[in-house]
This record gives C-alpha cells, sequence and structure tokens, in this order.
C-alpha cells in the first residue's frame, strides 16, 4: 500500500508562492506526496504540473453534479478537473462550518463514486480523552461517517494534537490503529495527522500499519516537507 505525505496547506498561500512551492519541488521524485490546495488554485496548478498529485480540501454534500447551489463545488466538478483525492470531515471544517458525521459521509460517498479518493478526519476532543470516552467516541465517529465502500482514506486527527505541538504516543496511536481495524474490513490506508514536523515524523513512522501523515502547518516550508517526506 502507497505510505503517503499529505500537504494540507489549508487556506493559505497566495497564487503565486502556490505555484512557486510547486516548482521548486517539480524535480523531485515525490511519489507519495498528495497536495490539499486551496481550491480556487487547483485548476491552475493540476494544468502546471500534471507530475503533482492534488487533493480538493472539501466539496459540496449536494448529490447533483450540477445546479443552482451558490457557491458549491461537486464532486463531478473536482473529478472532471482531474484531482484524485479529497479531504472531507476535517475537524476545522466540522467547527467552523458546523459540518457533521451525516455530511461527511455523504461528501464521502460522493467522492466514491466520482472516482476521487476521500480522505475521512476523524478524532475526539482533549476533554474525551482525558474522561477515558475517546475510544467509544471514536467508533461512533466512525459509524456514522463511513461510506459504504472501503475505498477511502482514513486519517486520525485528535483535535487536541492540530496545531498545538502535543501529538499522541505510538502506543496511544497504534490503540486507535486497532480499533479501526477492528470495526473496518481490510485493507485499510490509516494516516495520522496533528503537529507532524520533521523531528517527530520518523517516529511516528514505526506506528504499526501507519500509512501516511497527514501535515498542516510544517508542509507549508518546503525545507520542512521535504525532511518529513525523508524521514517518513
Ligand atoms: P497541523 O494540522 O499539522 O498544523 O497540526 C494538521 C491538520 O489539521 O490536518
Amino acid at each position: 500500500m502507497t505510505r503517503h505525505v499529505i500537504a494540507n496547506w489549508k487556506m493559505n498561500f497566495s497564487l503565486e508562492e502556490a505555484i512557486n512551492f510547486c516548482k521548486n519541488i517539480q524535480d523531485t521524485n515525490y511519489d507519495s506526496l498528495i497536495i490539499a490546495a486551496p481550491m480556487l488554485y487547483l485548476s491552475c496548478l493540476i494544468t502546471n504540473f500534471p507530475h503533482l498529485t492534488f487533493a480538493a480540501q472539501d466539496v459540496s454534500s449536494i448529490s447533483e453534479s450540477y445546479g443552482s447551489y451558490t457557491g458549491e463545488v461537486s464532486a463531478k466538478m473536482l473529478s472532471n478537473l482531474g484531482i484524485k483525492y479529497c479531504i472531507v470531515g476535517h475537524s476545522e471544517r466540522r467547527k467552523y462550518n458546523h459540518e457533521s458525521n451525516t455530511s461527511t459521509k455523504a461528501k464521502a460517498e460522493l467522492c466514491i463514486k466520482h472516482n476521487i479518493v476521500p480522505i475521512i478526519c476523524i478524532g475526539e476532543e482533549r476533554k474525551m480523552r482525558d474522561n477515558n470516552q475517546h475510544m467509544d467516541y471514536i467508533k461512533n465517529q466512525l459509524f456514522e461517517s463511513l461510506p459504504q465502500s472501503n475505498d477511502f482514506i482514513l486519517a486520525y486527527e485528535p483535535l487536541w494534537s492540530i496545531g498545538t505541538g502535543n501529538i499522541p504516543s505510538n502506543a496511544q496511536l497504534e490503540e486507535v490503529f486497532s480499533l479501526f481495524e477492528n470495526i473496518i474490513a481490510k485493507p485499510l490506508s490509516l494516516v495520522y495527522g496533528g503537529s507532524i514536523n520533521s523531528d517527530n515524523a520518523g517516529e511516528i513512522a514505526k506506528v504499526r500499519n501507519i500509512n501516511g501523515l497527514l501535515v498542516g502547518k510544517s508542509s507549508l516550508d518546503i525545507e520542512e516537507l521535504q525532511k518529513i517526506i525523508k524521514a517518513w
């Protein structure tokens, strides 16, 4: 199974900066790299850098491919553009856009229908882990967010680790990944995200059955991202 490093740029970079970034990684052989760029830049980037792999950071949950839905971008539109991956259910979208497990599942199913691999994000808040409720919470998120098909990447992103510098221990990651494996039919592509940097990527790579990293802040620095890919 391919081991991915998914660069989640979030709402960062001007178009010029995004192009420069892609130019500078152009000559290296980064088969595992997936860049989740801002929606507005995808068309330009995929046209100019056909050898790189790009993901969308979100997609509409509306089942129609076209229609009167102001501001929405359908999975069909992403697929027409040649996009192969799409992040769904990221905790920042759940927080700022009130997205739910139900909409995450709808988005994941639409992606699969249009040959896009959804990168489904789940994870608990700090207080749930402190109260030892995290496994039940994650289990419920899984049941409510996952599509019927197994053709997805599952990203464990505990909210207390995103942008905080706190990362779970390898044992804590293995506990959650075991839950995933017990609940879902294999093979599964399991990814961890939250405060990854070049100092901790090598250690996290030792987690049993981990297939990828979802990198936020550190993916905005080209040297740091290259070091993460190397460590990984
Ligand atoms: P971070 O973000 O690496 O900046 O913690 C990860 C994410 O939100 O996907």
